[in-house]
């Protein structure tokens, strides 16, 4: 296993440093204005700067900022760089395969690399004939899905959750039920084929609500799919009750609608397997995977099985969903090697094993500190905190001051979320514990 770059934090500024704050600066004057606001927005509600750190490099867990400090980093580019920064294979691997081919002619000519990628992400599925479709973001992996569902069902509506995040481009925006503030701005652009179901655990919902109510959209026989995250991810790692995603499967047969579970944050080993869906036998229709598919490379696969994938070669002679970067060798290299990495590092059982520990440690250590809920799986693991957004705001930006990146999340952004690389040591995640007791201790509630 790849285990340097697990230093403790090793602060030469304050933070952010000037180097930190003055290309930050310089950012702001020409990135999209959006960023400019949310900062403003958080430092009104939290009372703290939100004055962001530029990484210069990073090599496992640790990331060096513009100003040479090292911190730790928990959150491990949005959970894609589950292989930690800089591991020596897979660079290798994009090292060789630049000197190679870097693109080939994604649905014309493909390169062999993406043959034996498709080969690979299709043998995911229980049954044999499953096809595969790349992309670049787990956006595209979900839009993927979305026009499968339709093409192969008929049907055009799809039942989505309250809660949930699959990506911000119109299709899989028009199902993000994570904060209404996202899609809303954009109505007037977005299709209006998504019915929102409650979500076990999200705004109070149980899990007989939800799927009473999702009995009741599919009854009326115009959805073609349900989409869901078999755990809520920037929704807060929400992890719905045991047997929950099984009476979804159950009711998709019923209903003949698509099962669909974006696993792109869940998926390649984070919560423990390869995909949840997959370990836990749900006989998932469609599996989108993305994030750590790449180690941090982007790279995405939406993984139907055959049945589900046939709508596409009834649509006349025309590949009527690419785009120039799908499936270019440079992603599909580093994929392979990914695919390697889980198995040949054991990461699975890591991110089942650490990951457990972790979350039970945190739930110990943090009793009695205002601290509403510890949950998740693997190294998926949210920390939901009372005092709502501004106090895990603030608490983020305590710790960070102590040299350890986190984000929050969850539907009203009180919850800190820590998806570090799954070969994060166990003496870091043990300090981080103690880390973030005490700044929970210092930003009262
Ligand atoms: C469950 C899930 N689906 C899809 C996406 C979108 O992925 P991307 O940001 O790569 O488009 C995300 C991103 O966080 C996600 O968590």
């Amino acid at each position: 296993m790849f285990t340097v770059g697990q230093s403790a934090p090793q602060l030469l500024t304050e933070l952010p440093g000037p180097a930190s704050e003055w290309l930050a600066e310089r950012l702001l004057a020409v990135d999209c204005p959006a960023f400019e606001a949310r900062r403003g927005e958080r430092e009104e509600l939290s009372g703290a700067s939100q004055s962001p750190i530029v990484y210069g490099d990073g090599l496992g867990s640790n990331v060096t900022d513009a100003d040479g400090n090292v911190l730790v980093d928990l959150v491990a580019g949005f959970g894609s760089v589950a292989f930690g920064h800089g591991h020596p294979k897979l660079a290798q691997v994009l090292r060789l395969q630049a000197e190679s081919l870097w693109v080939a002619l994604g649905d014309v000519y493909a390169s062999e690399a993406k043959v034996r990628l498709c080969e690979r992400l299709a043998g995911l599925m229980p049954e044999s004939g499953a096809r595969v479709i790349l992309g670049s973001s787990g956006a595209d992996a979900v839009t993927a899905a979305l026009k499968t569902a339709l093409v192969t069902t008929q049907k055009p509506r799809i039942v989505a959750f309250d809660g949930a995040y699959h990506g911000l481009s119109h299709g899989p925006l028009a199902a993000c039920g994570l904060f209404p503030g996202f899609r809303d701005p954009f109505a007037s652009q977005m299709g209006n084929f998504i019915d929102f179901a409650p979500y076990p655990g999200i705004h109070g919902a149980t899990a007989d609500e939800s799927i009473a109510a999702v009995r009741t959209l599919l009854a009326d026989g115009s959805h073609g799919a349900v989409l869901v995250e078999p755990i809520l991810g920037r929704g807060g790692c929400v992890v719905p009750p045991h047997g929950y995603l099984e009476e979804l499967r159950a009711l998709c047969t019923v209903h003949g609608a698509l099962l669909i579970f974006d696993e792109v944050w869940t998926g390649c080993g984070r919560t423990g397997a390869m995909a949840i869906s997959l370990s836990r036998s749900l006989l998932p229709d469609i599996i989108c995977l993305g994030k750590a598919l790449g180690g941090g490379f982007p790279i995405s696969a939406c993984v139907g099985r055959a049945s589900a994938m046939d709508g596409w070669s009834r649509l006349g002679g025309r590949a009527l969903h690419t785009a120039t970067h799908f499936g270019l060798p440079l992603g599909c290299t580093v994929a392979l090697t990914a695919l390697d990495l889980l198995i040949e590092d054991d990461l699975f059982a890591r991110a089942e094993n650490i990951g457990t520990w972790f979350m039970l440690e945190l739930r110990e250590v943090l009793v009695g500190l205002g601290v509403k809920r510890v949950d998740g799986r693997g190294f998926m693991i949210g920390v939901e905190v009372e005092g709502g957004a501004p106090r895990a705001l603030a608490v983020s930006r305590r710790v960070l001051s102590k040299g350890w990146i986190v984000l929050t999340g969850g539907i009203d952004g009180a919850t800190i979320t820590l998806t570090p690389a799954l070969n994060i040591s166990q003496d870091l995640l043990e300090s981080f514990v103690a880390v973030l007791a005490a700044a929970l201790r210092e930003e009262k509630w």
